[in-house]
């Protein structure tokens, strides 16, 4: 056994893969209390959450860069829920200084003092027509808008990085949980949408190369949620046309997806993709993905697995240390 607050070994985090019970509700209640902050939470999918959150008790802070739209709908849910813990801040997750700042602002208006639940939502569609690119044959093409990756990618790891620092923090016993929001563009191909599908398959892969070592180490669980088309404003109008007609998936079912990893402590380094409820609905992904690990991951393991064994051992020896030494020789000067 380690000594991170999950009490589990690098071994135990990859083993523990049994499926998630879908059809078994989750108890909404565990949120009480806690601290949730939420990026890209003025609309969409974050603002779906928010007002999951917040008739549950949860302090709920949401950043983006639409303030007009953030402090409208914070203003709004403080008066129909009455829960004075929600708030909006103003961050820029392409900015790191401004990430940094929103994380400090967040936790000193976290009633707790710490943070439990990290969601790095904030994400925009395809920017530009990366496949057409303009000008004359024999001038250089323009260079491509990089804000989708900027945003989707560099947004989602300077989120994760303060996440994994602020939440090592968190008292054990508490939650600390990065959730991500990825999409069935992580998985599948994304036509006429190539960069925005490249910002999610990383973010994926970002998921599933980060979720061992924090868990098993910090106990900082990590899960996916990868919706297939929903309809929030980051659809585009083309998007929209060509989806008429079709099934999309609900923000409703996001949400839930969401709520489910956030109320389920024990689930980690998981998946949920959320198609629309004609294709099946909520279901989840690459189940037992983390034991198909090959060469290098299995060496790390076992490298992980022996660092707490070592701790652990370090911890044994400094109690008995102090039970039978300190607290001796404590006790004599007491005495005299
Ligand atoms: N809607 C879909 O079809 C769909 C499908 C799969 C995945 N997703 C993912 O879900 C997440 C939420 O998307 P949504 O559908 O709610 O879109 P949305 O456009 O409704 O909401 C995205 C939010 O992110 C904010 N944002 C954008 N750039 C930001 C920045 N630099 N800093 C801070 N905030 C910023 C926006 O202002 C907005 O409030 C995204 O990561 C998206 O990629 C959406």
């Amino acid at each position: 056994m380690s000594d991170s607050p999950f009490g589990l070994t690098p071994d135990e985090v990859l083993y523990s893969q049994t499926p998630i019970d879908l059809s078994k509700p989750y108890d909404e209640s565990t949120v009480k209390g806690s601290t949730i902050v939420i990026t890209g939470g003025a609309r969409g999918i974050g603002e779906g959450m928010l007002r999951r959150f917040a008739p549950l008790g949860a302090t709920v802070v949401i950043g983006d860069v639409n303030t007009a739209r953030g402090e409208a709908l914070i203003k709004e849910l403080r008066e129909s829920t009455g829960n004075e813990n929600l708030h909006f801040l103003h961050v820029d997750v392409v900015s790191y200084p401004s990430q940094c700042a929103f994380f400090r602002s967040a936790l000193a208006l976290s009633p707790s003092g710490h943070l439990n639940t990290i969601i790095a939502n904030a994400g925009v569609g395809e920017v530009g027509h990366f496949e057409s690119p303009t000008g004359a044959p024999d001038t250089d093409p323009p260079e491509p808008p990089m804000t989708t990756i900027d945003v989707n990618v560099k947004g989602a790891i300077f989120t994760a990085r303060l996440a994994l620092h602020h939440l090592k923090s968190t008292p054990p016993g508490q939650d600390r949980h990065l959730l991500f929001l990825g999409s069935l563009a992580s998985f599948a191909a994304g036509p006429a949408m190539a960069v925005y599908s490249a910002s999610k398959h990383a973010v994926l892969g970002f998921f599933r190369s980060l979720r061992l070592y924090p868990s098993a180490r910090d106990g900082v669980r990590m899960n996916i949620v990868c919706p297939y088309f929903v309809d929030t404003p980051i659809l585009p109008l083309g998007g929209r046309t060509i989806l008429a007609g079709l099934e999309r998936a609900l923000v409703e079912d996001v949400v839930e997806a969401a709520a489910r990893f956030v109320c389920e402590r024990g689930v980690m380094g998981r998946s949920l993709c959320v198609a629309p409820r004609g294709s099946g609905g909520v279901m989840e992904m690459g189940v037992g993905e983390m034991e198909e690990v090959e060469v290098f991951s299995r060496r790390i393991v076992r490298a992980l697995n022996r660092e707490a064994a070592v701790r652990a051992w370090v911890h044994m020896w400094w109690d008995l240390w102090v039970l039978f030494v300190v607290g001796p020789i404590v006790g004599l000067f007491r005495k005299y």
